[in-house]
């Protein structure tokens, strides 16, 4: 089949490919033409483990192309998705639709036969019902239908996701548009994985209410971290303890820094806006953003502490700059907050990411970019771990306390052992979990 994917980001260029790997014939479409360029000469203009080998066999198998101009594709497409960004809007967090819409306005001008447009970007309820309002409007004769696919996987883990989902949410009361996908998805049937058929306005909310529901079980454990280094309790411990239930289940039970990312703070905000916009608040998810934007803030009063209660004039090290292991993505991460306020607290930074460097730069200023863990932590009187970076969980501790001015080392992730560290020198502090306290003189 052919298909056309608006919008060639972290989302579009994984599905397009993945698509194309079916054996489908897809073309990516992006406005961003220094992004299209950049495929073209074979460079991925994003991290993504896999991503290029899987892009590279497509393109020559002729079954993959890149395009800044979406009429032709779209002219010849059996589906249509919609892939481009929805961020928040600025001032009232409701999403901002602009780039959907803009997108439902150009395909619609260049619909031929029978298409499905499909809304693959995470939308709120009722975006579908406007996207086929726009494209009705603009081109009455267009034989289309609008459904809702919403796209689950992860991003550093995203071809994988897409490959082998938990579920595909259709979202379609049209039985041509069933079809169309039903056999875009075909493929992933041998792996029996479950397509679920469901209305548009239900798989627009499934989105959302799955995000929230994951982003409270991260706050919740965090929460519960935060008592468990009042009561001398081990957060971990509590988390495996409750995620052998089944019912609980172990998954996104890792206490830490807060999340962060393109995905939870923007959706999360999003459905508390909706929640408001239809008289239905939804309370536990105001909470969840109110208590994770604090504690942003907060973890770097965990770090100043640590470092005796003085930031100013500390030099401290920081270890990843994205909001998870495995992407260059920087957005919303806990990292830019914590940088941030270390910094207006007079704390002087050195940062490193292995992947995150470029994307950083364009929106963190004031810090010194180092090119190791180990050039980081030169002189440094702290050294913060944020993201779990597989190299930075068996980073040479004695190499590294010799480096350092002050072996203090703040583990947000929870990644190293205590008795570990302690056996180094180092003062340790993780995150609800017992520290391990020295006395540092002159720090
Ligand atoms: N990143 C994730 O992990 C993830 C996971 C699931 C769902 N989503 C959702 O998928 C959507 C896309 O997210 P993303 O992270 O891939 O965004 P992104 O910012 O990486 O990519 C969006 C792309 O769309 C392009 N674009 C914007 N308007 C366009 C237009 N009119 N025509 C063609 N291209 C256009 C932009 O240039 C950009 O390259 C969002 O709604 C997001 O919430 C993201």
């Amino acid at each position: 089949m052919r298909i056309t994917m608006i919008g060639t980001g972290y989302v579009g260029l994984v599905s397009g490919a993945c698509f194309a790997d079916f054996g489908h014939r897809v073309t990516c479409v992006d406005t961003d033409a220094a992004k299209i360029a950049a495929l073209h000469r074979g460079e991925m203009p994003i991290f993504e483990p896999g991503l290029d080998q899987l892009v590279e066999a497509s393109v020559k198998a002729g079954r993959l192309d890149f395009q800044t101009d979406l009429a032709g594709p779209v002219g010849e497409a059996d589906a249509v998705f919609i892939a481009v960004g929805t961020p928040s809007r600025r001032g009232d967090g409701h999403a901002d639709l602009s780039y959907v819409y803009a997108a439902a306005r150009e395909i619609a001008g260049a619909l031929k036969g029978f298409t499905v447009v499909v809304t693959k970007s995470t939308v709120p309820v009722g975006t579908g019902d406007e996207v086929e309002r726009i494209i009705r409007e603009t081109n009455p004769n267009a034989d289309v239908a609008v459904a809702s696919n919403p796209e689950f996987l992860r991003e550093g883990a995203a071809i994988r996701d897409f490959k082998l989902p938990d579920r595909i949410v259709i979202g379609t009361e049209d039985g041509r548009a069933r079809q169309v996908l039903a056999e875009l998805y075909r493929p992933l049937y041998i792996n029996a994985q479950p397509v679920f058929y469901t209305g548009r306005r239900t798989a627009e909310l499934i989105k959302y209410a799955a995000n929230a529901f994951l982003a409270t079980k991260i706050t919740f454990i965090n929460e519960i971290a935060d008592l468990c280094e009042k009561v001398g309790a081990d957060v971990q411990e509590v988390a495996r303890g409750i995620g052998l239930d089944n019912r609980i289940g172990t998954k996104f039970l890792h206490a830490g820094p807060g999340f962060g990312g393109s995905c939870f703070p923007k959706d999360t905000t999003a459905l508390v806006t909706m929640g408001q916009d239809n008289e239905a608040p939804l309370r536990i998810v105001e909470a969840v953003v109110a208590v994770n934007d604090q504690r942003k803030r907060a973890m770097a009063r965990k770090v100043v502490s640590a470092l005796g209660g003085q930031a100013r004039g500390k030099a401290i090290a920081m270890l990843g700059l994205t909001f998870k292991p495995n992407t260059d993505d920087v957005r919303e991460a806990p990292s830019l907050v914590l940088i941030n306020t270390l910094l207006e607290m007079g704390a002087e930074l050195r940062v490193f990411d292995p992947a995150g460097m470029e994307n950083a730069q364009a929106v963190l200023q004031g810090v010194t970019y180092c090119d190791s863990a180990y050039s980081c932590a030169e002189a440094a009187d702290a050294l913060v771990i944020i993201t779990e970076w597989e190299q930075f969980r068996a980073l040479d501790l004695g190499r590294l306390r010799r480096a350092m001015r002050h072996p203090v080392l703040v583990d947000l992730r929870n990644i190293y052992r205590a008795d570990e560290v302690d056996r180094h020198g180092f003062s340790y502090v993780g995150v609800g979990r017992p520290a391990v306290e020295r006395v540092l003189d002159e720090i």
